[in-house]
């Protein structure tokens, strides 16, 4: 009897999670939510492409390959592929163009996104028979070689091992603490120092698009939101030019979590190249190599945490977020760190709240339970997370992290993000990879 409801449920989700993704389809890609995102976002599709496999793992494919025809000719994948039809205007904000690398026929913007993009190709591989999957990894491996190496050469300039990030939005997590911290502390513009000083931030909260479709309160504040834009327009006066940026900018940052899904994409890159019997590159197998090794730097002895860093000043951004527990998902951490991450997750005063994971532990000063990467609950890095956990052994962390993810999806819909501490919705509502993720974590429930 039990089974047999618990089965209705799983239907009845899969269902309306289709429904979902059927809503934001564009014919060969999926927006993240009408209205607000109405571009194709990177990690956004590798996240659809993860639930769409179950599908139709055709479509899957073309998910991803849609992300490719953005593929600028330095090898980088930009975070948005904008649509000509609607918020026209917005390509316009970019400019992909002004660099001599972006392509010809599609507008881009100028920066990239966690490079997501290998482990949904292995995802989608596994759906497939080897010699399908052979034939598939053949056709996406060159353009994320390309990708891996441009990340190494242009975010790489001192051949560290980590990428350097130069706009939060590269993170994927907008308005996480560490970002802002380091942005309030050095790089406010002026101008945006005079609104604050003056109060005229409600004049600019008018013309947000954001704040027509959520409350205000579950956005970023205006000041931050003009800091990224602000941030957005220094690149694009340097055309996306990587050396002229780094010489007029101290905003870099070595992020932690960008760094550990480059480090499980680079294992997910050595095994579609064996599965191929094709050889990677010498230069970039080391590069590889030195990105595990150079993961370690980032732990901080005194707080038994891994943090990210400030490319110029080598400085850990000791505020505290949700990267923590990626290196998890990066899966080389050793089994004494992984136990301490382990131990952080199960603490109900830091990220064991009652729908966990939030995106800022609970007893930091930056919480709030509303407010985009600075609280609530996302369903992308519970699913980071739960991959983590399973590889490193924690299997019972995993089913259980697993189960309440679905519940509160169940509970609570396909919103963008959840209040951790209610589990209420919040965000915009039938948000894409909520439903796609959702799909998959039922698919491969144990
Ligand atoms: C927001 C999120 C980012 C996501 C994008 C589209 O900017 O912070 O992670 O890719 O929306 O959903």
């Amino acid at each position: 009897m039990k089974n047999q409801s618990s089965d209705t449920k799983s239907t009845t989700i899969l269902e309306a999670a289709k429904t979902v993704l059927e809503m934001n389809d564009q014919g060969s890609y999926t927006v993240p939510a009408k209205g607000l995102y109405p571009h194709q976002w990177l990690w956004d599709s590798c996240f659809v492409a993860i639930g769409l496999r179950h599908l139709d793992v055709e479509r899957a494919k073309t998910e991803l390959l849609s992300l490719l025809r953005g593929q600028w000719s330095n090898g980088m994948i930009p975070h948005n592929i904008l649509s000509d039809q609607v918020h026209a205007r917005d390509k316009n904000i970019w400019r992909g163009w002004l660099s001599p690398y972006s392509p010809d026929d599609v507008n881009t913007s100028g920066i990239t996104q966690p490079p997501v993009l290998a482990e949904a190709a292995v995802q989608i591989g596994k759906k497939l028979s080897l010699p399908e999957r052979r034939t598939w990894y053949r056709t996406v491996l060159p353009a994320l070689i390309k990708h891996h190496q441009w990340l190494y050469k242009e975010r790489d300039p001192h051949n560290e091992g980590l990428a350097l990030q130069i706009h939060p939005w590269e993170t994927g997590l907008d308005n996480t603490p560490p970002w802002m911290s380091e942005l309030h502390d050095h790089q406010m513009a002026g101008w945006i120092t005079l609104i604050k000083k003056l109060h005229l931030e409600f004049l600019i909260t008018m013309f947000r698009r954001d704040t027509h479709y959520v409350p205000a309160e579950q956005r970023l504040d205006t000041i931050d939101a003009l800091a990224l834009y602000s941030t957005q327009r220094r690149l694009r006066r340097k055309r996306y030019d990587i050396s002229r940026v780094l010489t007029h900018s101290l905003f870099a940052i070595e992020d932690l979590t960008f760094n550990c899904i480059f480090i499980r994409a680079n294992q997910h890159l050595v095994h579609m190249a064996k599965t191929i019997r094709f050889d990677l590159p010498h230069e970039l197998l080391d590069s590889m190599q030195k990105t595990e090794a150079a993961l370690e730097q980032l732990w901080d002895p005194y707080s038994s945490q891994y943090y990210s860093r400030n490319f110029v000043t080598h400085t850990m951004l000791k505020e505290p977020s949700i990267a923590a527990l990626i290196p998890l998902y990066a899966g080389t951490i050793s089994q004494e760190r992984a136990n301490t991450l382990v131990k952080m997750l199960e603490n109900q005063h830091l990220f064991g709240p009652a729908f966990p994971v939030p995106s800022v532990p609970i007893n930091s000063t930056w919480f709030n339970s509303g407010a985009y990467w600075q609280g609530p609950t996302w369903i992308n890095t519970n699913w980071l997370i739960i991959d983590g956990l399973n590889r490193m052994g924690f299997k019972d962390h995993a089913a259980a992290l697993q189960e309440s993810t679905i519940e509160l999806v169940a509970k609570s819909g396909f919103s963008e993000y959840f209040d951790p501490l209610t589990g209420t919705a919040d965000g915009v509502q039938n948000f894409s990879w909520t439903a796609a993720l959702a799909i998959d974590l039922l698919r491969t429930k144990g």
